[in-house]
């Protein structure tokens, strides 16, 4: 028997200790495991029940996900056998759960006859967030200990709900502090005792009224239909549950297992456990090994509490870390704190923040007009405004002001970090920490290492990305670093539709449908036009060049119309939030392909995006090959989570190896001929397609 399941005896209790570090994945060996101790158990008269706990940090986080994909994952016992075994053991058997129970694991415990939980444990089914759907009988479980409504509620979200919430809900039976393997040992001898024993799959009063009233599922169906746009799962997830509504239990458990197969192997299920273990992959810094230290981060500072420095400061407050933010001006430094305390109101006034916990963390924001007061932080970000002679005098100044090995960050969007590391005397502690807008609500920082940044100071800011509860991508520096360096093809190729016949609505329709949140135009609209207006005079007063140049953006600048924050931008907002075609703009476009004796055709959606998506991926190549960012990963979780990409296409990288690079690359040839060099196929792009290969296999 392998050491996947460690055995022991307490009295006539047989202790399964699943054992497959570190989440006691629950793979081949270990479902193999279990049945070889269920056998023993039964095979052994002085044996009269058992208890299934999890070794080391937790009980299990479910399925392996690395087998899926390969024959393992599907091989006997699969799980859904391990869990019917388990159910119909004749001996009872109770799960003992400790730290988390998800997926498969928290499957494996409905089947056992009693679960007991200690009070800091998560249960909950995220299948659906890896693109699949639970497929070890817990869309037909769970529904029958909690009722229809809260297990669609769990499965569709993929919630880990914390053991009370559990027991409220019926699918824990007891909660203790601490261990709870006392209690269920004390649990398995009182069922041993009585003999009788709860199977879950013979439960039928909380399903009852489902069956009664089946139109549930669809008025379900229509509630997460905005928010589960676009995924094929959480309407799997429903379908499933309907089924155990509906259906006798053993075909409710086939019809889950049919539709579980059917997804595991689909693009949108690759694509989302890609983005998993992407999320996980971007940690790990080939040369700031794990065992880097760490400063510790007990206050912190910001400079500049505009849009971004308040949101910033309220990621420190809100991770429990004192901080003071500093404004020159006190004015503008009462406006920055007041729009700080408002938009902690709105998220009480939503019921989402209790008034104490916004006390407290406005207790935690001190307010400065002096940058004397930042010498004792741990850490100071500068967020003022985008002028690099005024970063690098906030820079020298900093310098003599903060304490020695002081993290000295900047969120700049564009400039060169070098640039301003120089103007201090300790280049070693300047690093990039790129957050996004709304900085309190955005989750990716792109973390940017200037040539001098040292490995102490990287590893402590990738650290404080995780206690910020932000995802940290490492990049080198460049113009616009990863994201807004991609996002520039992307934008300029979406100007150039509008030239040659599109119009602003027509290609951020097939960009949301494609699985955005909202189209380029939507988007700058959003963030203000006035923003790439800057940029795109800085660019081309450093980089003059004769390549093609849409000035739509521009004369949309001159007329004022920045926006969602003027009441009209490239789409008219009357009501201050709501796209609608502007016929000003339409006017605009109109005349410059007329201007620029262009004939405008129909363009097709599908020419929309890849003409707007390619260029973007062509750019990743480069910014790849350049080591401006370490791995195609990377640059997806910079696009998953900074742009709102779609997470069931598991980011541009990614998305290029499933349509194929090559498919991608003659795509790009064919631009080249047709538009100019600024298509022109990136030389990676063109070795991997030359060489068949995709970007995973770097
Ligand atoms: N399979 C394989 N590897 C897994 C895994 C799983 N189910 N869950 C986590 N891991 C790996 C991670 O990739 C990570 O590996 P590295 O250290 O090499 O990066 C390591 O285990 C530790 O994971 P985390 O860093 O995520 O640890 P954490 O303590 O922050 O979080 C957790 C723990 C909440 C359990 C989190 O790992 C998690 O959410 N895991 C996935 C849970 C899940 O989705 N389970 C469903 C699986 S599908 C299923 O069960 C199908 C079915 O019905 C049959
Ligand atoms: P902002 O204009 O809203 O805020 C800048 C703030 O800095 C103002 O409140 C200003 O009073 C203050 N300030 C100026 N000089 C100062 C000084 N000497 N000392 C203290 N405070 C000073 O600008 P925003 O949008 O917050 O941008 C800040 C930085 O963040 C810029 O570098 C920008 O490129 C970057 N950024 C902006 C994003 C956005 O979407 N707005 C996204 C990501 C980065």
């Amino acid at each position: 028997m392998s050491d996947a399941v460690l055995i022991e005896r307490h009295g006539s209790i047989l202790v399964l200790s699943l054992n497959n570090p570190p989440v006691n994945g629950l793979g081949l060996a270990l479902r193999t495991g279990i049945s070889e101790a269920l056998d023993q158990a039964e095979a052994d008269d002085a044996v009269t029940a058992v208890v299934i706990k999890g070794a080391g940090r937790m009980f299990s986080a479910g399925a392996d996900i690395s087998e899926f994909g390969t024959p393992r994952s599907l091989a006997d016992p699969n799980l859904p056998s391990v869990c019917l075994r388990i159910e119909n053991s004749k001996k009872p058997v109770v799960a003992a759960i400790h730290g988390v129970a998800a997926g498969g694991g928290l499957e494996t415990a409905l089947s056992c006859h009693y679960r007991v939980a200690s009070t800091k444990t998560r249960l909950g089914l995220p299948e659906v967030t890896l693109g699949i759907i639970p497929g070890a009988g817990g869309t037909q479980r769970l529904p029958r200990l909690t009722g229809v409504e809260a297990a669609l509620k769990l499965i569709t979200s993929g919630e880990l709900a914390p053991a009370a919430k559990a027991q409220k809900l019926g699918y824990v039976d007891e909660v203790v502090e601490g261990d709870p393997l006392e209690a269920a040992l004390a649990a398995a001898e009182r069922l041993a005792a009585s003999g009788a024993l709860r199977r879950t799959m013979e439960i039928e009063e909380k399903i009852a009224e489902a069956r009664a009233n089946p139109g549930v599922f669809d008025e379900f169906a229509k509630s997460i239909a905005k928010k589960a746009r676009g995924f094929d799962a959480p309407f799997a997830c429903i379908e499933a549950v309907k089924a155990a509504a509906t259906l006798p239990g053993p075909e409710g458990l086939a019809k889950e297992r049919e539709i579980f197969k059917g997804l595991v192997g689909s693009s949108q299920a690759a694509s989302q456990r890609h983005a998993f273990f992407a999320e996980r992959e971007v940690a790990k810094i080939p040369d700031v090994p794990k065992d880097t230290p760490v400063k510790e981060i007990a206050t912190a500072g910001v400079i500049g509490c505009g849009t971004m420095g308040g949101g910033i400061t309220m990621n420190f407050a809100n991770a429990g870390i004192p901080v003071t933010v500093v404004e020159n001006d006190p004015a503008a430094l009462d406006r920055g704190l007041e729009t700080i305390a408002k938009n902690y109101q709105a998220t009480v006034d939503k019921g989402r923040m209790t008034q104490e916990d916004m006390d407290s963390r406005m207790t935690l924001i001190t307010g400065a007009t002096d940058m004397a007061a930042l010498s004792e932080a741990d850490v100071i970000v500068e967020a003022v405004f985008e002028e690099m002679d005024l970063k690098k005098q906030i820079f020298g100044a900093l310098d003599s002001v903060a304490k020695p090995g002081a993290i000295l960050a900047t969120n700049t969007s564009m400039l060169d970090i070098n640039v301003i590391a120089a103007a201090t005397s300790r280049p070693e502690s300047v690093i990039g920490t790129h957050f996004f807008s709304p900085a309190n609500v955005m989750k990716l920082m792109e973390n940017v290492r200037g040539e001098k940044t040292a490995p102490e100071t990287i590893a402590t800011v990738m650290d404080l990305s995780k206690k910020l509860k932000k995802v940290g991508v490492l990049v080198g520096v460049c113009d616009g670093f990863v994201g807004n360096r991609m996002l520039g093809p992307y934008l300029r190729e979406a100007g150039f539709l509008l030239e040659e016949g599109a119009l602003p609505a027509q290609v951020d329709k097939a960009i949301y449908d494609f699985g955005f949140p909202m189209g380029p135009f939507a988007m700058m609209d959003l963030a203000g036009n006035d923003v790439g207006w800057r940029i795109r005079k800085r660019q081309r007063a450093e980089n003059p060049n004769n390549l093609r140049y849409s000035d739509i953006a521009d004369q949309i600048c001159e007329l004022g119309r920045f926006g969602q924050k003027t009441g009209g931008g490239w789409h008219d907002y009357d009501d201050g939030r709501t796209p609608t075609p502007s016929a000003k703009v339409e006017e605009i476009v109109v005349e410059t392909s007329k201007r620029l004796g262009i004939e405008r055709r129909k363009i097709s959606d599908q020419e929309i995006v890849e003409r707007c998506l390619y260029p973007l991926i062509n750019e990743g190549a480069k910014v790849l090959e350049e080591g401006i960012a370490m791995r195609p990963c990377d640059i997806d979780i910079v696009w998953l989570f900074g742009y709102g990409f779609p997470r069931y296409r598991g980011g541009p990288m990614f998305y290029a190896d499933t349509v194929g690079v090559k498919t991608v690359y003659d795509k790009m040839c064919e631009f080249h001929e047709q538009h100019g060099d600024l298509m022109k196929p990136a030389p990676l792009l063109e070795k991997l397609a030359k060489a068949d290969k995709r970007f995973a296999d770097l």
